[in-house]
C-alpha cells in the first residue's frame, strides 16, 4: 500500500517545516513527513526549505551564515497572515525526538544543491544512529553526489535520487549506483519510465501530489511513498480506494 508522507510537514494548513506542521501530520495519521535539512554556520543540522530564511521567516539571511542561536531566534510560525504564533524553526534533533514519540517515518531531503555543506551526510547518519532511526528514514537529494556519499557511509539506509527532469532510463541510472529509490516530480511519471524503474527493482517515491486525480493515479501506480501537502484528503481517498 502506498504510504502517505506530509510534504514539509502539513504545509497545506500549517507553516511549512515547523514542529506544529509535523505534529499535525502525525495527528491525521500520515505515515511520514518530508523535511529539508541544512547546516548552520556552527555546524548544526536544521530544518527549513530554502537556503535563505526570508520566505518562511521574514528575515533575509542564509542559513549557512547563521549560528544555531541566530537560526532559533527566527519566527517560522508567523508567515501565514499572522494566523499562527511565534515558533522557532526546528533542529533535526527535535524532529527525531518527534519521530521516536510518534513512530512516524521521515524522508530527509539533504539541501546540498546550492551550498554543499561538507560533512552533512556523516552528521545526519550519526544523529540517526543516536536515535536508532536507520529503518525509519529515507535519504534523498537533488545532489546525487550527496546521495552516493550517504549510500557509501550507510549501505543499509534507503536512499533515493530526487529528479525533476525527464531522465531517460532512470532505472539503470539508479540501480547501477546501488540506490533503491527514485523520487520524481509526479508529473514526469508515465508508463514508460514507471516500467523502466520497476524492471530495475526501484521504489518510486513521488512529489508533490495535491490534486485528487493525481492521488488516485498514485494509488493505481502503487507508488511506495506519495508526498503531499494535503495528507488528510489523501488518507481519505486511500481509504476509499484501498480500504485502509
Ligand atoms: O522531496 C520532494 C520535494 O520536496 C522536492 O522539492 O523544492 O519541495 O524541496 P522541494
Ligand atoms: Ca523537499
Amino acid at each position: 500500500m502506498t504510504k502517505i508522507y506530509a510534504h514539509r510537514g502539513y504545509s497545506e494548513k500549517y507553516p511549512e517545516n515547523t514542529m506544529l506542521a509535523f505534529r499535525k501530520a502525525a495527528e491525521v495519521g500520515a505515515e511520514g513527513i518530508e523535511i529539508d535539512v541544512h547546516l548552520t554556520k556552527d555546524g548544526e543540522l536544521v530544518v527549513m526549505h530554502d537556503e535563505n530564511t526570508v520566505r518562511t521567516t521574514g528575515t533575509n539571511a542564509l542559513i549557512k551564515d547563521l549560528t544555531l542561536a541566530e537560526f532559533k531566534a527566527l519566527d517560522a510560525g508567523n508567515v501565514k497572515n499572522g494566523e499562527f504564533e511565534f515558533e522557532a524553526p526546528p533542529t533535526l534533533r527535535e524532529v527525531f525526538e518527534l519521530l521516536v514519540e510518534t513512530g512516524m517515518e521521515c524522508n530527509i531531503e539533504i539541501k546540498s544543491g546550492v551550498f554543499e555543506y561538507p560533512g552533512i551526510e556523516r552528521k545526519i547518519l550519526n544523529l540517526m544512529d543516536e536515535f536508532g532511526l536507520r529503518d525509519k528514514i529515507v535519504i534523498s537529494s537533488f545532489n546525487h553526489y550527496t546521495v552516493c556519499r550517504f549510500k557509501e557511509l550507510a549501505p543499509d539506509v534507503k536512499c533515493g535520487f530526487l529528479e525533476e527532469s525527464w531522465l531517460i532510463h532512470p532505472g539503470a541510472y539508479t540501480r547501477n549506483r546501488g540506490v533503491e529509490c527514485f523520487h520524481p516530480f509526479f508529473n514526469m511519471l508515465n508508463h514508460e519510465n514507471v516500467q523502466d524503474l520497476r524492471n530495475n527493482g526501484i521504489e518510486i517515491n513521488a512529489w508533490t501530489i495535491n490534486d485528487e486525480e493525481d492521488m488516485r493515479k498514485a494509488l493505481r501506480l502503487q507508488l511506495e511513498i506519495a508526498i503531499t501537502n494535503c495528507p488528510e484528503r489523501f488518507l481519505e481517498i486511500r481509504k476509499e480506494v484501498c480500504g485502509k
